[in-house]
Parts: structure tokens; C-alpha cells; sequence
């Protein structure tokens, strides 16, 4: 069976079953399979799937991804690790990470921001003009593609001293509200900001501390992990690790 195939008839699956028991749930298939417009008409099976599809797509990969560099960049900064370590022993001492604990992770969720400063899960964004204009003294016809790279951005020395650098004390003093626009943007900007952003940083920062107060994950060697630059920016040949039980 096609990937494709696989992936809809999991989601036809789950919409069946919302449509026989509608119960109001909360999750966001019950809410979009209620969800009127102006008229009382409720989605079709093809719009809840291609919804679904989209934040299934959207939403797993660059999560996966942001997580998979930062347990890379965790692996090759012990310090930066054992700092992470502390916090989660003293914010949840041992019990499981929940929404509650989020807004005390400080440091996890710093953690995580540099994580994406160095490895964007979105690597770059693109538009393109659709009348001529000026920007910044040069001239852009209308049909013109524009691309702005999170990738260098990023990296840019005059705003992240020393960028190479896995650094997260760098977001200390609330350093992206200083930031000019478009310096830091690993969830876009704009009108079409990430409609999940909010969401991503919870799940990533929760699972974070989750699996980083279970395990310790060590990389297998040094050989250098080569960015694949996909429409996710992702690990050329995974990432391959020794699982170590705390
Ligand atoms: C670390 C995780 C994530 C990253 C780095 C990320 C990044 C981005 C970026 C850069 C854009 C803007 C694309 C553009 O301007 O062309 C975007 C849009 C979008 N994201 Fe995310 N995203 C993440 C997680 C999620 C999650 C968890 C969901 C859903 C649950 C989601 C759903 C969407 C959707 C639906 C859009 C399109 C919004 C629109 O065009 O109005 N993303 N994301």
C-alpha cells in the first residue's frame, strides 16, 4: 500500500469513528467534524481528512526533527546537559512532565530555542512578489521569488555572539523580544506564522524533560551528522545513539 494510502485510511478511520460517537471531546478532529459555518454546513469527509493530513504533516516532522537535534546537541554539551538535569529534578523530582510544570521548565524551554537557532526544522521560507516594489534599496519585479533563510539568519554574529556555539543561556534575559524582526523566526512570521507554534513548544519542551529525566542518549561517534536540507531540515543518516536507562 502507498504511503499515501496508509496515511488516509488511518485518518478516514479516526473521522468514521468521531462521526458514529461525537462526543464533543476537545481534540481538534471532534472539533473540526463540529465545526458550522454561517450556514449550519459542517465539513466534508475530503476537508476533515485534508486538514487532518495537513497537521499530522506539519505538525510531526519539524517536532520530531527539533527534538532529534537538540538530544544531538545535548549529547555533545554535557555541561549544557547536566544543567538541563538539574532543573528537572527540581521542578518535577521524579513525577512525569505535565502542562503544569511548562511554564516553570525555563531552562528546557531555552534548551529548545537554541536548538532551533542552530537547527531549524523549517530551514528557509519563500514568496513571491506579486508587484514590483523595493526593498532595502533593491529593486524586485513582480514574479520575483524571495527567500529568507532561518539557516543564516540564524547565525548571524551580529546577533548571536559566537553562533556556533550551543549556547542557551543566550535566551536568558528574554533575547527574542530584542531581537529585530526576522533575525530569529523558526515558526515563520507574519500572517502565516505558525498556526501551531504555541503547541509545538509545549510538546517539545514536555517531551523533552520527559525523555531526558528517563534517559540519557549518547551518540555513537563523533563522524560528523550532516544537515539534510529537505523541505525539514533533517538528519542526513539519522542520528544513531546508545540509550543509557537513568
Ligand atoms: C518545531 C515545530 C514546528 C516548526 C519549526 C514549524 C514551522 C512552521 C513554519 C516556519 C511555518 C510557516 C511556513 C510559511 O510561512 O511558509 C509553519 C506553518 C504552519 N504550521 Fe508549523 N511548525 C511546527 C509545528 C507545528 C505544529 C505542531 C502544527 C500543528 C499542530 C503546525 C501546523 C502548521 C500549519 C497548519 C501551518 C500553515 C499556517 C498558515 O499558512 O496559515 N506546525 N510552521
Amino acid at each position: 500500500m502507498s504511503a499515501i494510502a496508509q496515511i488516509d485510511r488511518a485518518i478516514y478511520e479516526s473521522i468514521k469513528q468521531k462521526r458514529k460517537n461525537p462526543d464533543n471531546s476537545g481534540d481538534l478532529l471532534s472539533l473540526l467534524a463540529n465545526a458550522e459555518d454561517e450556514n449550519g454546513g459542517k465539513m466534508s469527509e475530503q476537508q476533515l481528512r485534508d486538514e487532518a493530513a495537513t497537521m499530522i504533516l506539519a505538525g510531526h516532522e519539524t517536532t520530531a526533527n527539533t527534538l532529534c537535534w537538540t538530544l544531538m546537541l545535548l549529547s555533545r554539551n554535557p555541561q549544557v546537559r547536566a544543567k538541563l538535569q538539574q532543573e528537572l529534578e527540581e521542578v518535577l523530582s521524579n513525577k512525569k512532565p505535565t502542562f503544569a510544570d511548562y511554564s516553570r521548565l525555563k531552562y528546557t524551554k531555552m534548551v529548545i530555542k537554541e536548538s532551533m537557532r542552530l537547527y531549524p526544522a523549517v530551514r528557509e521560507l519563500s514568496r513571491q512578489v506579486s508587484q514590483d516594489c523595493e526593498l532595502g534599496g533593491y529593486k524586485i519585479p513582480a514574479g520575483c521569488i524571495l527567500i529568507m533563510s532561518q539557516w543564516v539568519m540564524h547565525r548571524n554574529s551580529d546577533y548571536f555572539p559566537n553562533p556556533e556555539m550551543f549556547n542557551p543561556q543566550r535566551w536568558a534575559k528574554d533575547l527574542e523580544t530584542q531581537l529585530p524582526k526576522g533575525v530569529y523566526f523558526p515558526f515563520g512570521d507574519g500572517q502565516r506564522v505558525c498556526i501551531g507554534k504555541g503547541f509545538a513548544l509545549l510538546e517539545a519542551v514536555l517531551l523533552l524533560a520527559a525523555i531526558a529525566q528517563k534517559f540519557e542518549l549518547n551518540l555513537l561517534s563523533n563522524d560528523p551528522i550532516i544537515p539534510q536540507p529537505s523541505i525539514t531540515l533533517r538528519p542526513e543518516k539519522g542520528i544513531k545513539v546508545i540509550l543509557k536507562k537513568r
